[in-house]
């Protein structure tokens, strides 16, 4: 199973990390534009496997897209990240042409791939590659719910001074500072709705706290946070490539589902060999439905944006 990461930044290179230790993949390879950069994180990453155990080789390259030929999965971190006050929409511009040249140079040299975007603002990126190239929808696959239910987890926990491992919970929507949707009617502790655990108000702040859990961590590290989000990357990249069926929310293009169209927003899915296997229709409640509609409004907006 080969795995390529482009773009050897803070995201990119701790997605070959987690990767890595997961210890599921025979080979990573990490591409970066900058001289030298992605050749040094593999060597500095290939310098821990005898630290923490695993025997995925990692390799880099500047540019050479042909090092990323027959690659099963691509992660796409490449662009820019945000600074400190700004939103991930901001990114647009840049983010746009870069994710349109890397996916058609990885997909020139690993036609097959499924590949999987991480590049802000990340709805709007997975709907480019979605309408510049000609892979079937389910092999483009945004990262953001499952990260931003990561955090989710990480604030219900908080909340309730409860071990992260008993807490159940799902984000949906756009992955943006005001679209996200944090199901906190369906997030459990130990299937115990977290509503018995936590008043109205509490699950509010958290719901609040975790829609804004990039922003709050870009203004503490002055650009956008990397290790939850390669942690995130990594689980996806291993339900594919080891065919495990699992769920997560994730960016997908609609058709339909959740009476949504022609659009790519965070829906459950789940995720074996084949990329998306199937999009699971939740029920939602009245105000999570609104929340959705609203979520998708701000999404197409952004996506009307690009040049297509
Ligand atoms: C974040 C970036 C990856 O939420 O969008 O940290």
């Amino acid at each position: 199973m080969k795995v390529t990461v482009v773009g050897a930044g803070a995201v990119g290179a701790s997605c070959a990390e987690y990767i890595a230790i997961k210890n599921f993949a025979s080979e990573v390879v990490l591409l970066d534009i900058k001289e030298g950069y992605a050749e040094g994180k593999a060597m500095d990453l290939m310098q821990t496997a005898s630290l923490n155990g695993f025997d995925t080789k990692i390799t880099g390259t500047t540019s050479d897209y042909s090092k990323t030929a027959g690659s099963h999965i691509a992660v796409i971190t490449s662009g820019i990240p945000r600074k400190p006050g700004m939103t991930r929409e901001e990114l647009i511009g840049i983010n746009a042409g870069i994710v349109k040249t890397v996916s058609q140079s990885l997909l020139e040299h690993s036609p097959d791939a499924i590949l999987i975007v991480v590049s802000n603002p990340m709805d709007t990126m997975t709907y480019l590659v979605h309408k510049t190239t000609n892979l079937p929808k389910h092999k483009i696959i945004g990262m953001g719910g499952a990260l931003d239910s990561a955090r989710f987890k990480y604030r219900l926990a908080e909340a309730m001074e409860a071990p992260i491992s008993d807490i159940d919970g799902m984000v949906i929507g756009g992955h943006s500072d005001k679209g996200m949707v944090p199901l906190t009617s369906h997030a459990t502790r130990n299937s115990i709705r977290v509503s018995e655990f936590l008043s109205e108000n509490r699950l509010q702040q958290v719901a609040e706290d975790t829609k804004v859990g990039g922003a709050t961590l870009t203004k503490l590290l002055g650009t956008s946070a990397w290790y939850a989000p390669g942690a995130a990357v990594s689980g996806l990249v291993q339900a594919i490539a080891c065919d495990q069926k699992k769920m997560f929310p994730c960016s997908t293009f609609l058709e339909g589902e959740y009476g949504l169209n022609d659009i790519c927003i965070g829906v459950p899915v789940i995720l074996g060999k084949n990329g998306i296997e199937r999009i699971v229709d939740v029920p939602l409640s009245n105000a999570e439905k609104a929340k959705m509609k609203e979520s998708a409004e701000g999404v197409a907006k952004t996506n009307g944006l690009l040049e297509l």
